[in-house]
């Protein structure tokens, strides 16, 4: 397969494209007009055709489409013909808001069957979604709102987590007063607690539908190329870009990929725990899972709430065969011991993924015996919020590639990727270097939404002609590709992407502060964590009050996910003589490493700068430490 697609790509995802729905037939498989590739062009499709009515019209309207669990024990189950009728009231929800085809629709909502089904109603209508994560503060909300210009945001009064209330409807009132575009804000019922109310802008999800009519909203029939959404997720700059995915390419990708890295059938029980708000949510909670037919298990809160076998006991009450999660959960379970899993019976698990960061071997291991049982293949899928879809990951049951724990082993077919070095020469094996795709693929993002000159620069400017994926990796004598984290300014929190340039404007604007760098040291749990350097204001003094200042600000602009493990206040900054800040220095002394080689540093600073900028701020650094 993989020799086919490579020698006759068109030919090939031709194939892969005739097992969804059409309305109409493409005319051109692709249209690569570097850096744009479009895919399938003069096809016509819906989404949440793919998704719900093609099963409505066989058997499966009567199998589960959602198994919900909410974090306080309640339960919901949909099949598909309820999730079909909720799809098509919520369409009509949203056209009686007057929702048309090309508009953006907000959505920052709780793990509830409404965030799904929302998104569905979106497609179904042509309707762009923009979904917002539930952890991000109203700052962050507003950032996003403007810039897509969404006329509509879609929240709930409150959502659980860790047994407290998370006031969704405040948030969202308070990022509503400095978005000009935001006509209205449908609030779904889901805590029933009071909250603000602003007659008018405000609508109760209820009150756009009769509990007792039947709707039909007929679905739009998209170019192949329209929006099917935008997610934002942090680059090199302030600012978070805009990824967007189209329609027709990165259904018919995301359908192919599960069905050879995840064997996903009708009668799968899936379950992803990522949260919707990322694209892992996107992708494997809803559009590949219900592209198939498949049940999906959504889980609204904690893993750990109100115990630590929470996650094992869902798997055991829904009988999940395919659990796909990250490392860093499977770390934090590993720490609180085999025994909460050992009291559950997970003999219904067949297949387990991980996503998000490199899982190293340690936790893989732990992952196979322990919730595996030693009887699960793992399917360790490197992609991103650009790529929409696996690119590298193992096929489990190809004999000839059997799993080497920590790799994500090969690129599957349609994938061309490669190891090269600064020049874009590819690079013998055991070498590291930067990871690159030199052809496009049918999940590809479309562009970063109004801004096609940031889309140039941040993926087809550093190697011209292919795909920066701004990650590290290396290729071993076997072809396995090893990925080695980001080579770009971007960390990874919990599997969670943040710049340190946009925790460092988020810092910068705390009052006391007059210089910020934001570095990352390696966590054992997290797999980054966030090390703030502080120079303060004239008259301002460095004290553990004011550190708990900058992280509720930082917690308070960005959202919870920001908040930094350590601050350090130093006199000045080490910056090189062109006014570069040292960041090899900066991370050496926050992960209490040496300075390491120092012939190739990459602030440009010299030897002795650095060694010297290194010593001072050791010094500081320890005497923060003591204080
Ligand atoms: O660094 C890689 C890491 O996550 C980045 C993409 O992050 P995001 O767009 O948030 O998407 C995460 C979920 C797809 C990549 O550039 N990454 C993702 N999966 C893996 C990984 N690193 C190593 N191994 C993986 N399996």
């Amino acid at each position: 397969m993989y020799r086919h697609s490579m020698d006759n790509p068109e030919e090939f995802w031709a194939e892969e494209a005739r097992k969804l729905h059409w309305d109409k037939t493409w005319d051109k498989v692709l249209d690569w007009q570097p850096p744009y590739a479009r895919w399938f062009t003069g096809g016509r499709l819906n989404a949440s055709v793919q998704c719900v009515d093609r099963h409505v019209k066989t058997w499966r309207k009567s199998k589960v489409a959602i198994y919900w669990e909410g974090e306080n024990g309640e339960t919901r189950v949909l099949s598909y013909s309820t999730l079909y009728r909720d799809v098509n009231r919520f369409a009509s929800a949203l056209q009686k808001l007057g929702i048309k085809k090309g508009d953006k629709v907000a959505l920052y909502m709780p793990m509830i069957p409404e965030l799904p089904t929302f998104m569905l109603a979106c497609a179904r209508i042509g309707a762009i979604h923009t979904v917002i994560f539930s952890g991000f503060s109203a700052q962050a909300v507003c950032d996003r709102v403007q810039d897509t210009g969404a006329r509509l945001i879609i929240t709930a009064d409150g959502g659980y987590r860790r047994g407290k209330i998370i006031p969704l409807k405040e948030i969202v009132d308070q990022a509503a007063s400095s978005c000009p575009t935001l006509e209205k804000i449908i609030v779904v019922k889901r805590t029933g607690q009071k909250i603000p109310w602003n007659e008018g802008r405000d609508v109760w999800l209820s009150s756009l539908m009769d509990d007792n009519a039947e709707y039909y909203v007929k679905p739009e029939s998209v170019e192949s190329t329209h929006p099917l959404y935008i997610l934002y997720t942090s680059g090199t700059t302030g600012k978070p870009k805009g990824i967007v995915h189209g329609t027709g390419g990165y259904l018919v990708f995301n359908h192919s990929v599960y069905q050879w890295v995840f064997d996903i059938k009708e009668e799968s029980v899936f379950w992803c725990t990522a949260d919707v708000g990322w694209v892992t949510g996107h992708s494997a909670i809803v559009y590949a899972p219900l592209s198939h037919g498949a049940a999906i298990v959504l889980y609204e809160g904690a893993p750990d709430y109100p115990a630590i076998d929470r996650w094992w006991d869902i798997i055991e009450k829904y009988g999940v065969n395919i659990l796909y999660t990250s490392p860093t959960a499977i770390r934090m379970f590993m720490r609180h011991g085999k025994e909460w899993p050992e009291k559950h019976d997970l003999s219904s698990l067949e297949l387990l993924g991980s996503v998000g960061e490199p899982i190293n071997p340690e936790a893989w291991q732990w992952y196979y015996r322990n919730i595996g049982r030693e009887r699960c293949p793992i399917v360790d899928t490197w992609w991103q919020t650009e790529t929409g879809g696996f690119m590298i990951s193992p096929t489990p049951g190809i004999e000839a590639m059997p799993l080497k724990p920590g790799s994500a082993t090969h690129p599957l077919p349609g994938i061309d990727a490669s190891v090269v070095d600064t020049d874009g020469k590819e690079l013998p094996p055991g070498q590291k270097g930067y990871l690159i795709i030199r052809k496009p693929w049918p999940g590809m993002l479309l562009d970063i939404y109004g801004n096609p000159q940031r889309y140039q620069e941040a993926f087809w400017s550093r190697f011209p002609g292919s795909f920066y994926t701004g990650d590290f990796a290396m290729r071993d004598e076997d072809g396995y590709f090893w990925l080695l984290g980001r080579a770009d300014e971007v960390l990874k929190i919990a599997g969670h992407r943040i710049g340190t340039a946009e925790l460092e404007s988020a810092t910068i604007s705390q009052p006391a502060v007059a210089e910020v760098a934001v570095v990352s040291r390696p966590d054992e749990i997290k797999g980054d964590a966030i090390v703030l350097f502080v120079t303060l204001k004239k008259g301002q003094q460095p004290s553990d009050a004011l550190k708990k200042e900058i992280t509720q600000h930082l917690r308070n602009t960005v959202g919870s996910i920001a908040s930094p493990d350590e601050i350090y206040f130093v006199e000045t900054m080490p910056k090189t003589r062109s006014g570069k800040i040292m960041r090899r220095v900066l991370k050496a002394v926050a992960s209490g490493q040496t300075l390491g080689d120092l012939t190739t540093l990459e602030d440009e600073a010299s030897v002795e700068e650095a060694k010297r900028a290194f010593e001072d701020l050791k010094k500081t650094s320890e005497k923060n430490k003591q204080a």
